[in-house]
């Protein structure tokens, strides 16, 4: 039976159906691993089930000579040194397509939740705050009739962008090229799509061409009562510009998922009323994430039984 690591917990019907097909190494730690740990855990390892939340570098890779596949349960990878795989020969996999529309309804969540102020009302009725209705209470901004500026169109962008249809928006992107995946809406610069948008919402991958794709200076472009929303990885935003913009009143409002050091966050944000945070959970409803990692322990177990992967990324 092949050696598998799996990283960290998954759910326990899952365990079970791969602890009968493989010999299973199971990381059970809940906070971030050092790199020695990684190692320990993977060193007999020829297949690794691995989330976000790993470095899977070359000198991991160096120190496990058996790995073949490393399975990602995520879209995102940026978290493995895809180049040193390849150059080893080891196959790398994600999990595309099964948290599309989760993912693109989540994105939908921030936007409405930052755009009404959902929040920050539920705050001040939590707190006992509210004894009168007032006709400028906890004023928003609309969503329908508004420009939906989605940058990175891809799967997720483009469920994204269909599900603005209802809303009557007007729907620009941004992308290195045309995107089979935009439907009706319209192909443009970065700096257009900046100027134009009331909602600016990220769903590029991380890699070096995208770390602060949103600096002070584009932050600055945005419309002074646009919102943003950040769905993609930390570190395409500059956490500390965009709070500086913010504490200046530039921009309505924000709704973020994901975090520069996450789960570290910068305390700016939380002097911040008008800034919805969440811990990274765009993909999370149980049938997403269920199929995440199935569809993970399927692309490391076809790997290993010499199978092409189902997706592969190099
Ligand atoms: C989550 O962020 C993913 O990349 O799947």
């Amino acid at each position: 039976m092949n050696n598998i690591t799996l990283t960290r917990p998954i759910f326990p019907d899952q365990v079970t159906q791969l602890q009968s097909q493989c010999t299973l190494t199971m990381g059970e730690k809940v906070a971030a691993y050092s790199e020695a740990e990684i190692i320990d855990l993977l060193k007999n390892a020829s297949g690794a089930i691995t989330t976000l939340r790993e470095p899977i570098t070359a000198a991991v890779l160096d120190a496990c000579p058996q790995l073949k596949v490393v399975s990602n349960i995520a879209v995102g990878y940026n978290n493995i040194d895809v180049t040193a795989c390849t150059s080893r020969g080891i196959v790398v996999t994600n999990t595309p397509d099964v948290l599309t529309q989760t993912t693109a309804d989540f994105a939908w969540a921030l936007l409405m939740a930052a755009a009404r102020r959902l929040p920050e009302a539920e705050r001040y009725l939590r707190d006992g705050q509210w004894q009168h209705w007032s006709l400028n209470q906890l004023v928003g901004k609309d969503v329908h009739g508004a420009t939906l500026g989605i940058i990175g169109m891809g799967r997720i962008g483009g469920a994204i962008a269909a599900r603005a249809t209802g809303f009557g928006m007007n729907v620009i992107y941004h992308n290195r090229r045309p995107s089979t995946d935009a439907g009706a809406a319209q192909l443009c610069s970065m700096d257009d799509l900046l100027k134009q948008a009331d909602f600016v919402v990220l769903v590029v991958p991380y890699n070096a061409d995208t770390h602060h794709l949103i600096n002070a200076q584009r932050i600055a472009q945005m419309k002074p009562d646009a919102v943003l929303v950040n769905i993609a990885r930390g570190g395409v935003v500059d956490d500390a510009a965009l709070i500086a913009a913010m504490k200046q009143d530039h921009l309505h409002s924000a709704g973020l998922d994901v975090f520069e050091g996450e789960p570290a966050l910068n305390p700016g944000f939380l002097s911040l009323p008008n800034v919805v945070l969440t811990p990274h959970i765009a993909s999370s409803s149980e049938t997403t994430r269920r199929a995440m990692a199935q569809l993970a322990i399927n692309n490391c177990l076809a790997v290993l039984a010499g199978k092409p992967a189902l997706n592969r990324v190099n």
